[in-house]
């Protein structure tokens, strides 16, 4: 982040300025169900509060259509929330660039907050429309861009106006950038990274790039049982992409030459179907019954992992082990958890999605180093490849 302005470079007082965050939150019932990426946004919009900013919010919310307002995608709840989390009024605006947007914009006084509606109600957002850029650029005098959740999209409000105003990095924003960035240039070793999640698919390119620097790669959730068909075992019914047998094989031969410490199932937790009642057995990894489905990696396995984590100075943890939100497929989820956050000698990092609700619903969060608010973004950013919302700040 050397070469990108943060708000600390920022004079702000009394100037208008548009902070883009990441309020894509759940809803539910017309309230915000989980505020994390509220609260994480606050360090920011405290201090340009503070600093006597005007503060105008834009975010998007869901995937709207992009022909105008749509109830359930209103961020409407969010800024309650925020004004909740703040202790003071938060104004909102009906629309993201129109009327009432402007002159809300226009009447704001120094320390006031502003939230605009949903930004992917004008379906030019998604398509960083220049014409959509000027006129959010025109609500103010100086851009934020603390959405890291949003950072790899090239839309009008993560990309094209940073080119219309002085643009600085937020507090948000800085900090998972360096934390991500820190882990894959300067781990402290040994580098034990934890994958899983369904498909082998969606994660190829993270396993790729972390080979080339952890020195323990540990592989669960339903994509094992693609890299148990690459060793030549037998998956039964569990999930399997047969046209992903060759990458994960090369992953395998891959993690050889890279002398990395590659962990996969050593026994599985079958079910005779996807359910919370199935009937269930734990077997050998190279003894999955055909009619049967791996929903869990099994207790050896568990052992396995936990220690590999207990001997680590770095964890990033992406992806379940198994199927957590299901009780009798939750215990190689929660193992991994919980030997992740006693391990408190280590710099532990969470990378996003399913592993955040995981590590939510055991308890275990404040446990950990960093989680990111990114789950696209975060698996991007390890990936390797540039991020839109933050090469705009350069
Ligand atoms: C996310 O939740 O991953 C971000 O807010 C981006 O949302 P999107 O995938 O709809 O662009």
């Amino acid at each position: 982040m050397s070469e990108i302005k943060t708000i600390d470079e920022l004079d702000a007082r009394g100037r208008r300025v548009l902070v883009r965050v990441d309020f894509n939150v759940p809803v539910k019932d017309g309230a915000v169900a989980d505020d994390t990426r509220i609260r994480a946004a606050l360090p920011t919009i405290e201090k340009l509060v503070g600093d006597g900013a005007r503060v105008i919010l834009a975010s998007h919310l869901g995937r709207p259509a992009g022909e105008g307002f749509e109830e359930a995608f209103t961020l409407r709840p969010a800024a309650q929330k925020l004004s909740e989390l703040l202790g003071k009024p938060v104004v909102f605006a009906t629309d993201t660039v129109g009327d009432d947007a402007r002159a809300k914009a226009a009447s704001l006084r120094d320390g006031d907050v502003l939230v605009l509606e949903n930004l992917r109600f004008d379906k030019r957002e998604k398509k960083n429309d220049p014409a959509f850029c000027e006129q959010l650029a025109a609500l103010a005098e100086a851009y934020v861009n603390d959405a890291f959740g949003t950072a790899h999209r090239a839309h009008a409000s993560t990309a094209g106006v940073a080119a219309l105003l002085p643009a600085y990095a937020g507090y948000l924003m800085q900090r998972e950038v360096s934390t991500l960035t820190g882990m894959l240039e300067a781990p402290r070793r040994p580098f034990a990274a934890i994958l899983g999640g369904s498909k082998v698919s969606d994660k190829i390119k993270v396993i790729d790039a972390l080979m080339d620097t952890c020195d323990t790669l540990v592989i669960g959730g339903g994509m094992c049982f693609t890299f148990l068909l690459a060793q030549g075992k037998a998956v039964g019914a569990s999930l399997k992409e047969e046209d992903w047998v060759e990458r994960a094989g090369a992953m395998i031969a891959k993690a050889e030459e890279c002398g990395v410490r590659l962990l996969l199932p050593v026994d599985v937790v079958c079910a005779d179907r996807f359910a919370e009642d199935a009937e269930t057995l734990t077997v050998s990894a190279d003894a999955i019954p055909d009619a049967m489905m791996g929903l869990d990696i099994g207790p050896e396995t568990a052992k396995l992992y936990a220690e590999a984590v207990a001997e680590a100075k770095t964890v990033f943890w992406n992806g379940p082990m198994g199927v957590f939100e299901m009780e009798p497929f939750a215990a190689g989820t929660r193992a991994v958890a919980e030997a992740v956050a006693a391990n408190a000698d280590a710099d532990t990092i969470i990378g996003g999605g399913d592993s955040v609700a995981a590590v939510n619903k055991f308890g275990l969060a404040e446990k950990m180093t960093f989680i990111s608010t990114g789950g696209g973004a975060s698996m991007e950013l390890v990936q390797g490849e540039e991020l839109p919302g933050v090469e705009a700040l350069r």
